[in-house]
């Protein structure tokens, strides 16, 4: 039997260059060997604000882009987070089972008070929660994410225990899958901070649907230091080495073949090396998100992947409510 895998992204925003090399493009190279569960995780998106009617576009184009970056819906399960009503439910026991000491130390959640932003919403607050449901729920060997989510997978990990040791073994233990290159890519014009949907510069992030061209201007415009050499060193070069690890996900090539490579030549001709395979890639997603997103192959593949998702979801929630014993059968 296959191991299984389950991971989800948010619909907030446009998909980006850090959440494909993160975590979609290991959901597409993990598929034939292991069960991949992928979902869209529309409900942790809500924890800030969301226009309606963008979010709604947005929704279809994350499942488009699900499958125009390779994920194969013969091979995988993808589905909505809101079409199985028991990642809710099970989220509301799992709130019970962690302590605000636990949650008050999730970094995320941290990093924002500490910059003081304004209106922090409770679902912010206990989003982890959520999302060790949405992972438990399934019971997955593996959760493939970014370096920025493995907290909340080893946060998952202890309440899981805590419940198995609390009313007997019922949750498979998971563990986080962080890639050995990418797993936080670095926003192009401010290397030392993450490349996320909320930067505030459009040019330190490369969003899959940016066209070729513009996507190119960001590569070739992104900070980097004046030592003159392509080498990885996050330290001295975080620019350099971010546009490294681009390159070396993307290609394949190990970093000292990188290095080697481009030693000698300048950081335009790197540059322009980089802009290459990444335009490349956004050219190959695009032209299958073009064909994707008029066609109801969305729908159908959700209602497929809320039939497969629903069985599994709903008999680990029952199994946990009468081991709780909130429900009065046994
Ligand atoms: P989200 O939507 O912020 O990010 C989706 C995935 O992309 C990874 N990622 C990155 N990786 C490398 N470099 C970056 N700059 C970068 N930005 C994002 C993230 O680590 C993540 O793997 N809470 C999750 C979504 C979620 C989930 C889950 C994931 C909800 N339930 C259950 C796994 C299992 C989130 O906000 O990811």
């Amino acid at each position: 039997m296959k191991k299984r895998m389950l991971s989800g992204i948010k619909p907030t925003g446009q998909l980006h260059l850090g959440s494909y090399i993160g975590a979609l493009k290991q959901f597409v190279d993990y598929q034939d060997e292991y069960e991949v569960f992928a979902f869209i995780a529309n409900l942790h998106c809500i924890t800030v604000y969301q226009d309606p009617i963008e979010l709604r576009k947005n929704l279809r184009d994350c499942v488009a882009l699900y499958l125009a970056c390779g994920l194969d819906p013969e091979k995988a399960t993808i589905f909505l987070q809101t079409d199985i009503k028991a990642h809710a439910q099970l989220g509301f026991i799992m709130n019970c089972n962690t302590y605000m000491g636990e949650l008050n130390r999730m970094t995320q959640y941290k990093d924002k008070v500490a910059k003081g932003e304004k209106n922090l919403t409770g679902g912010i607050f206990t989003y982890p929660t959520l999302m060790s449901a949405d992972i438990l729920i399934y019971e997955p060997h593996y959760v493939p994410v970014g370096e920025d989510q493995k907290q909340h997978v080893e946060l998952t990990r202890d309440v899981a225990n805590r419940f198995n040791n609390r009313y007997g073994k019922t949750f498979t233990i998971p563990e986080p899958l962080i890639p050995k290159i990418g797993a936080r890519i670095m926003s192009l014009q401010d290397p030392t901070t993450k490349m996320s949907k909320s930067d505030h510069s459009d040019k330190g992030c490369i969003y899959l649907l940016d066209s070729p061209k513009k996507a190119r201007k960001k590569i070739m415009s992104a900070k980097t230091d004046d030592l003159a050499q392509v080498k990885f060193d996050t330290v001295n070069q975080p620019g350099i080495s971010n546009l490294i690890q681009i390159y070396s996900s993307l290609t394949g090539i190990n970093f000292s073949d990188i290095e080697t490579k481009f030693d000698g030549l300048g950081y335009g001709d790197f540059k322009k090396e980089v802009a290459n395979v990444v335009c490349s890639k956004l050219e190959e997603i695009q032209g299958k998100y073009n064909e994707i997103i008029n066609s109801n192959i969305i729908e159908e593949i959700l209602a497929d992947g809320k039939t497969k998702a629903e069985v599994l979801a709903n008999a680990k929630l029952d199994e946990v409510q009468r081991k709780i014993g909130i429900e009065i059968k046994m």
